[in-house]
């Protein structure tokens, strides 16, 4: 009676995966409530790579054997290909995708299989495939970011001589280069690779071997599991590790702020792309019509990219607001994670795959923009600047400037028709270098400072950004 084979469980008390102490099965509106297989499936790669990686440290620790390691490395990949290839049967009843994969291992394996679960819980278990799990969708995210500031780079480039106005408040305010605009957007989706880049750090650590919370009595090596799964360190505190979620807020709070940026994006463009601007052509195989309005060819995709962001925004809050009310270590809420987390990388993915070729599809209307570029005085701070650089006080200058507006306003002409007269009687040193900071060409070619707009430097930011992304890419 002391055998391991006769230890094993009767048929019956299979009911349950944790055995022993329950006399009643699972209400089956529990197991519906509780189930997390209908979308944890999609961690089944992850569990499998991890299952492999403990079975081998089992192994090399001595806890199983060497064949016992290998034909559950084997069986388990049996099992991935037929997940893969979609003949693998999932069940309520046996609640998330560890339970699946442990089971259609041991009822293949037997007692080899009852053996996979030595010193792992669920616990660091799911960490580990969570953790897994969103290292590759960041380095998913930041091949999508990347792609996508290709575009604009490559838009920058085909618009390097245009220039456009820019707006603050949604007013006429300076005029740049479009290449300068363009290049705007690969800053701040550079910003999001790098909080990608920050993120990935954090979530580069091994959880498993930290048990359900206490780490474990038997001599394994968290450091070759470490190893096999390519994580940076492992957990140091077993208690903090089987229940850490920081980087999956934080990846969740990084999606967001991508979003966000594509929302802004979004809007400008459905903007600069309405009958009433006319700046930007959209592809017209990214815009779609209306059912009644014949006439009608609407920006749908940048509409959608910003709506989506909201509930990426909200998917923040829910993960912070699952987290504050948990005492140390794991709680089921946490099982709550998957599907905000799946959700946020989902929109932000499918976004980043529209964006990019839309991007690379769309170009300026450069007549209509050229026709209407020296309207709205956008070169008065040129002026300005070289009333300032010829002595005048800031704010003498800003107010002569103004009286200029005003006076070309009531005439209805720009600052570069008034006359000599006209200007001599608002700043007694006219004289003809001030006429060189008119016109909205002039104003972007003297705008020569770091950063600033004028073609050097834009052609430098172009140089950098070629460098740093590499050979364009094919959206
Ligand atoms: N499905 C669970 C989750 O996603 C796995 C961990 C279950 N652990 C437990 N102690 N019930 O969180």
């Amino acid at each position: 009676m002391s055998s391991a084979e006769n230890q094993s469980p009767s048929p019956a008390q299979h009911q349950k995966a944790w055995g022993g102490v329950f006399r009643e099965p699972t209400d089956k509106r529990v197991e519906l409530f509780s189930e997390s297989i209908s979308y944890d499936r999609r961690l089944a790669d992850d569990d499998i790579d991890g299952s492999i990686a403990h079975a081998r440290m089992l192994a090399q620790c001595g806890l199983v054997s060497v064949q016992e390691a290998d034909t559950i490395a084997q069986v388990l990949e049996e099992i991935r290909g037929e997940i893969h290839a979609g003949r693998f049967e999932y069940t309520v009843s046996k609640e998330d995708i560890h339970l699946h994969i442990e089971s259609a291992l041991t009822a293949r394996l037997g007692d080899t299989g009852r053996k996979i679960h030595t010193a792992r819980s669920r616990n660091d278990q799911v960490a580990t495939d969570l953790r897994l799990f969103c290292r590759r969708a960041i380095d998913r995210l930041d091949q999508g970011l990347a792609d996508l500031q290709r575009a604009f780079l490559g838009f920058a480039e085909r618009e390097q001589d245009l220039v456009i106005p820019a707006y603050t408040h949604l007013r006429r305010a300076q005029p740049v280069l479009a290449a300068h605009q363009l290049l705007a957007w690969c800053e701040k989706f550079g910003r999001d690779r790098d909080r990608l880049a920050d993120c990935r750090r954090r979530t580069n650590v091994l959880p498993l071997g930290s048990g359900a919370l206490a780490g474990s009595s038997l001599p394994i090596d968290r450091d070759r599991v470490r190893e096999s799964l390519g994580f940076a360190s492992v957990a140091a505190n077993s208690l903090d590790g089987a229940s850490d979620r920081d980087f999956a807020c934080e990846l969740a709070f990084v999606i967001a702020l991508s979003m966000v940026h594509l929302s802004q994006w979004a809007e400008e463009w459905i903007i600069y792309s309405t009958q009433e601007f006319g700046f930007l052509k959209l592809p017209e195989g990214f815009c779609t019509g209306s059912s009644i309005m014949p006439q009608k060819i609407n920006p749908d995709v940048l509409e959608l990219v910003r709506g989506k962001s909201a509930r990426t925004i909200g998917n923040v809050q829910a993960l912070l607001v699952l987290l504050k009310g948990l005492p140390t270590a794991y709680n089921r809420d946490l099982q709550e994670d998957k599907e905000t987390l799946f959700d946020s990388i989902d929109t932000l993915e499918a976004s980043l795959g529209v964006a990019a070729p839309l991007v690379t599809g769309t170009s300026f209307d450069r007549d209509r923009i050229t026709a209407t570029i020296e309207k709205g005085h956008l070169d008065a701070t040129s002026l300005m600047e070289a009333l300032i650089a010829q002595g005048v006080p800031q704010r003498t200058a800003h107010e002569i400037v103004g009286r200029l507006v005003r006076l070309a306003m009531s005439r209805g002409v720009a600052l570069a028709d008034l006359s000599d007269q006209e200007f001599s009687g608002e700043y007694t040193g006219w004289n003809d270098a001030l006429r060189g900071a008119l016109g909205a060409s002039r104003a972007v070619a003297r705008m020569a400072s770091f950063g600033s707009t004028a073609p050097a430097g834009v052609a430098e930011q172009i140089a950098g950004w070629r460098q740093r992304l590499g050979a364009a890419a094919t959206p």
